[in-house]
Formats: C-alpha cells, structure tokens, sequence
C-alpha cells in the first residue's frame, strides 16, 4: 500500500478482505434470470427513483453492487453481460483486482477527495505516469476535472485566454463533447441543447465521409477554407473527437486527420483532440497515437477509463494564474484506481496490433461476419467499430427497430446502448475480461434476439 496509515495488522487485514471481496465477487459468472421474489424489489425502487428523478430510464436496471468481469448483477438477482460498461467506464470489467485494491487502499487514507489546493500523492503520481504517456507529443501538463464535460471547458478556457479575441471553435458534424453549457454547443446534435440560447461560437464541418473516402479529405478541407473564407482567421482551434462515440463510432484514417491538423497548424489553429470516450480503448493508449497525430496535439481531453477526467496542454499553453481552478481533482479511491489501470495497461501486452485489444476487435467481427452472412442475412446492414468501441445496425436502422432490438436483448441478458440516428447504431463498449466462450454465448444471444424482433 503506498498510502494511508499501514501497520503489520493493517496489511494482513487488508489482504484478507481483499481476497474475501474477490472471492465473492467471482461467484457472478454466468447470466440468470431474476428471482421471482426480487422482481417487485426492482420495478418499485426504480419507480420511486424515477420519481423522484423526474424522469424514467431507458433500462429497468438497477445494479446490487456485484459483478465480476463482463457480468453485472441487478437487484433483482438477473446477471447480465454489461456491453456498455458505464458507458465506456470500465474497461476492465466488474471487481477487476485493481479496483477493489483502490477502494480498499483509499479506506486507509484521512478523507475521500483530494483538492488543488491542498495536494495527496495520487495526482501527483498519475499526472506523472499520463505524461510520461505521451511524451512524444509536444504536451507537457495535464489538469484534472470530475468529468469529460468540464476537462472540455478547461481546454476551452486556456485556448481562449491564448488566442483572446479569437474565440470561435470548429469542430466536427455529429461529434459529441458533453453537457456543460459551453461543450453542449460543441456537440452537434441540436436536440442536447433544446431551449438552450447559443453561448460559444462553434461550426461545424462534415467529418470523414464514408461513401466517398477517395474525396473525404478534400471535402473538409474544402468546408474549412470556406470558414475561414467567410468569417476570417477568428478560430481558436479545430476540436476533433477522433472516434465519434454517439454517431456510432465514425472515425477517418491517418491521412485524413494528418490532413486536417496541417491544415490546423498552417493557419495558425490549435488541435485539441477529444478523447473523453477513446483514451485506453483503441490500439494504442491514446487513439492520437494510432493515428500518428503526435506532433499536432496541442489540447487533449480525457475521461472515462482513467475513472476520472483532465486536460493535457503544451507548455505555450499553460494559462495565466488564476484562470484553471476548483475544489476537486477526483476521489482518493479514482486517482489510486487511475495509477494502476495506467500502469497495468502499459504494461500488460494490450496495445499494438498484437495486443489484447486488437484481438478483441477482430473476434467480435469475425462474428459480426458469421452472423450478418449466415442466419441473420439481411438484417445486419453495417458492424464496424475499433478496438473496444464496436457497433452495429439491425433491421431498418431506425431509432424504433434500435430500441426495441436493445430493450429485448436486455431481457435475453446483454446490456448495450444506442449511437446515432439515421442510422441509429447498437454501440459495444466491451471490457477486457471478455473470454472466447463468452463471445460464443453473446452472439447466440445475439441472433436469437435478432430473429425475435427483426422480421
Ligand atoms: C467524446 C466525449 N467528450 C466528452 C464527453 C463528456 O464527458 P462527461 O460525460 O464525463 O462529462 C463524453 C461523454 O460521453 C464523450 O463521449
């Protein structure tokens, strides 16, 4: 233990509860149907939440606390496959060592959150380990924040205060960038901001075109001299999500981004990539880094699977004293967590095209293959995706189709969520402890529920 108050009782102690949790913990290993006598557990406590939420879920879904790997445990007592993860949170899967460890560690420290003002060892030591991560670019600091949201408005803020009166954004069509009142201009989908008056000027322009990639980098291009056609060199930078999460996982290729950042850096334009959703999840720790965008970053966000949230900046950057600021850099618990996922993630064998994550990827679409070729023949028109963000269409691609397939395969044990719309994609954020039977059971599961509602 690296923190907190240790003693030879404490240690021993602490060994045992860690195996007894784990031990326990792995007990959820298959999926089951719900006890009859939960049943009602569940529909009331969610209703009661719903209440006072003042709105319903998407899921009945409730979680016990127990879970182990790909497997989820409601509390009425169904264990499901957890596809989605939080949302991309955790790609390690459910009571990975590593976050049992950080919970129990965390107990031994003096409070529950560590603050700027006064600072622990744990940022100290993660905001080491990240940018020893990404060395090869040109960023030299890293901030943290307690969410993708508002590590976006601190790259906003430092962007701003350097190119100060050139306020306006460019970012990309259908890219998402959170729910701050400054990121939910970013993001494209008009629907997030109903009612909302516009805050930050952001335009935005078509990202790599699928139908016709011999010219994608031509169209942009295209549309962002015209921006600056229009309106005059006013831009403070180009925000780019490499790997569009809620379009359903549309990304471009290494000369299309290379592309578009020497078009950045040629006028003048900083790049901030956006990696609230990809960091840790493609093939290599940064999706910046699969797309050799080393040398362009100037802004990076991430979130998600650090289990917390922050901002990289070059050392031109760095803001003046004064601007970058707040109580919180995140949970004891989540930064202990960040250092040893960082660390195993390095240095386990999951990046490159030999690594784990790489694999992953291919297993599942072979599968995607076998199905959409086989039994399900004309009912899956697209899977894609890359590294741990897979997706997919079934039937008319529709937003109803979608939800209702979702809905259906979350009662035949598997838990996804929707991207996009028009096409409306299932998305898979898979973890890590995915093994080859389970793939097998996922897509019977799959199949059958594709032949249960796609007519
Ligand atoms: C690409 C991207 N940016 C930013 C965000 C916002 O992160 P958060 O929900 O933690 O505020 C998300 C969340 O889904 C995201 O996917």
């Amino acid at each position: 233990m690296s923190i907190g108050v240790h003693s030879a009782s404490i240690n021993e102690q602490f060994n045992k509860l860690f195996s007894s949790i784990l031990i326990e913990q792995q007990k959820i290993d298959h999926i089951k149907a719900a006890d009859e006598d939960k049943k009602e557990l569940l529909s009331s406590k969610l209703k009661e939440y719903e209440a006072l939420k003042g709105r319903g879920f998407f899921f009945p879904f409730m979680a016990s606390g127990r879970g182990h790997g790909p497997f989820v445990e409601l509390i009425d007592g169904s264990i499901k496959y957890d596809l989605i993860n939080g949302i991309g949170v955790n790609l390690l899967g459910h009571s990975h060592p590593i976050y049992i460890k950080a919970n129990l560690e965390a107990a031994t420290s003096d409070t529950m959150m560590c603050g700027n003002l006064l600072s622990y060892q744990e940022p100290y030591e993660v905001s080491k380990m990240l940018l020893e991560s990404v060395s090869k670019s040109h960023l030299k600091h890293f901030w943290f924040s307690c969410s993708g949201s508002f590590a976006g408005d601190t790259a906003l803020k430092i962007l701003w205060q350097k190119k100060a009166p050139n306020y306006r954004l460019i970012a990309f069509q259908k890219s998402f960038a959170g729910r701050s009142i400054a990121m939910q201009d970013v993001t494209y989908n008009q629907a997030y901001r109903e009612g909302m008056p516009k805050t930050i000027p952001v335009d935005h322009v078509p990202h790599y075109n699928y139908n016709n990639p011999e010219k994608a980098i031509e169209e942009t291009i295209a549309a962002l001299d015209n921006l600056i056609a229009q309106n005059g060199n006013v831009y403070c930078a180009l925000t780019i999500e490499v790997i569009q999460g809620e379009a359903g996982f549309i990304y471009g290729t290494k000369e299309y981004y290379k592309a578009i950042c020497e078009w950045a850096k040629k006028n003048n334009i900083y790049v901030w990539i956006d990696e609230v959703q990809s960091f840790a999840r493609t093939t290599e720790l940064f999706a910046y880094q699969m797309f050799e965008l080393d040398q362009y970053v100037d802004v990076v966000t991430i979130g998600k699977v650090l289990q917390g949230a922050g901002t990289f900046y070059t050392e031109e950057l760095n803001p003046k004293a004064g601007l970058i600021a707040g109580t919180f850099n995140g949970s004891i618990a989540s930064l202990n967590a960040a250092k040893a996922t960082i660390r195993y993630l390095k240095e386990g064998n999951f990046y490159g095209e030999k690594g784990r994550i790489k694999d992953l990827e291919q297993k599942f679409k072979a599968k995607f293959k076998e199905l959409s070729e086989g039994s399900c023949k004309g009912k899956i028109p697209y899977f894609g995706g890359i590294g741990t963000m897979l997706s997919f269409q079934v039937g008319d691609s529709s937003v109803e189709t979608t939800n209702k397939f979702m809905k259906k395969l979350f009662d035949n044990g598997i838990i996804t969520f929707s991207a996009g719309k028009e096409p409306t994609r299932v998305r898979f954020l898979i973890s890590l402890p995915i093994l080859d039977e389970h793939i097998e059971e996922i897509f019977k599961i799959l199949e059958k529920t594709i032949h249960e509602t796609i007519i």
